[in-house]
């Protein structure tokens, strides 16, 4: 009798079991779940990417083409203030009020060390392999990696050119007392209105700029964890960099990008200090210097060595934590930085990809023979100083440079104000 009703247990447990397997596949119950699930890959997720303005059509036309190739991912693009400290800002204040309204975050190149340890943004690493981080340039990937783990997929890299004009400068100096006299001297000439245009207002850009006096004048503002900015050669790159007002538009201390980018595309200056991606503009219809461009690696000091030594830029997409879109998120990441989508934004808008292997893709050469012929400069651009309080270091060199151009403090003291200040806030 026992041994019957174990039997008879047993059975119906089995029964039991194989049915509630059977309604995991195809049983009439099982059908709902699987139109949830259908509908589910129907539904269109929209999420929302902030970068800053583009001036060229690259990011219109990646973002058609990510949405041609993913038709449930619609992307809401938020466009943000094109100057990198006024995007920081803005970000900040979202991020560390637990914004969830905005999922893929368009970062500069010093800030995910900030990001990352303030614990705003997704770490990567389940995401992106590290067999497929070798396929990209190691400086980005460097500047997006934060305690070991990577925090954002570099998008375009930077590195600080210079832009001659060719149909004017046969050949492109490679000191800066060399452009300096060649600019003088189509100024007086009258050939052009100013000899050089560079970005001197008191933002980020004045540190790229101010930053590549000192390197190519054989001076550094950090060595491991030492201070090392307070140099001869730091205090005379910046009396250099200082020089240079005399050639250039009286206004040049409230200049960013676009307002000399904008008179050197008018034809009116022989030399300007920009980024790559003024390459495509530059060469658009609309431009008076279109074909008469050339494009140089940034000048070296006295004291510097082989060449001059550009800033390394760029930027670099990471997925706020807080989004309720990741999966869909990673995938417009994968997109844009993908081989696909990285080529749209060499061929239209001149930015350097961050992939490798297109540095020798026939398209993307021919759009840019450049990028083939600095390649070595352009990839060995010299990092900011890389530190979590990257914000504050920032905002010392801003200001002792500007003060420095304006005429209210010297060189040396503008040099030891920052060496100390710098030192302070990595102590901190
Ligand atoms: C460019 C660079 C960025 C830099 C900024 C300064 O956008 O890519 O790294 O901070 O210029 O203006």
């Amino acid at each position: 009798m026992v041994f019957l009703l174990i039997f008879a247990v047993l059975v119906f447990m089995l029964a039991a079991c194989g049915s509630s397997e059977k309604s995991g596949d195809n049983s009439t119950e099982s059908q709902p779940e699987e139109k949830v699930s259908e509908s589910k890959s129907e539904e269109v997720v929209t999420i929302t990417y902030a970068r800053g303005k583009d001036i060229t059509p690259a990011t219109q036309k990646m973002l058609e083409a990510f949405e041609d190739k993913y038709p449930n991912i619609k992307v809401n693009y938020q466009e943000m203030p094109s100057q990198s400290d006024q995007q920081h800002n803005a970000f900040v204040t979202a991020l560390s009020a637990g914004d969830d309204s905005v999922d893929v975050y368009r970062l500069d190149i010093i800030w995910p060390s900030e990001f990352a340890s303030a614990g705003w943004i997704l770490p990567l690493d389940d995401y992106f392999s590290e067999e497929e981080r070798e396929k990209f340039l190691q400086g980005p990937i460097q500047g997006c990696t934060y305690n070991g783990s990577i925090y954002a997929v570099p998008l375009y890299t930077d590195a600080g050119v210079l832009y001659y004009r060719k149909d004017l400068i046969p050949n492109p100096p490679e000191t800066w007392d060399e452009l300096y006299s060649i600019g003088k001297k189509l100024m007086d000439e009258g050939k052009v209105e100013y000899g050089f245009v560079f970005q001197a207002n008191q933002y980020e850009g004045l540190v790229c700029n101010v930053l590549e006096y000192i390197h190519s004048n054989g001076g550094k503002v950090i060595d491991g964890s030492n201070v090392v900015l307070n140099s001869e050669n730091a205090i005379e790159a910046l009396n250099i960099f200082k020089k240079m007002l005399d050639i250039a538009p009286e206004g040049v201390t409230t200049y960013i990008e676009n307002d000399g980018g904008v008179m050197f595309q008018e034809g009116k200056v022989a030399f300007m200090r920009n980024w790559p991606s003024w390459w495509s503009k530059l060469n658009s219809d609309e431009s008076a210097v279109k074909g008469k461009v050339g494009v140089a690696p940034i000048p070296k000091g006295p004291n510097g060595d082989a060449t001059g030594k550009a800033t390394l830029g760029g930027w670099n997409l990471a997925i706020n934590k807080n989004s309720k879109n990741k999966d869909a998120a990673w995938t417009f990441i994968e997109f844009m930085t993908g081989e696909e989508a990285q080529k749209i934004q060499a061929i239209e808008g001149g930015f350097l990809p961050v992939r490798q292997n297109l540095y020798k893709d026939a398209d993307v050469i021919k759009a840019n023979p450049h990028f083939e012929s600095m390649y070595d400069v352009l990839v060995n651009a010299l990092p900011r100083p890389v530190s979590p309080f990257y914000p504050k270091i920032s905002e010392s060199i801003q200001i002792n440079t500007h003060k420095f151009l304006m005429g209210e403090i010297d060189a040396k003291t503008a040099i030891e104000n920052m060496a100390k200040e710098i030192q302070e806030i990595l102590e901190q």
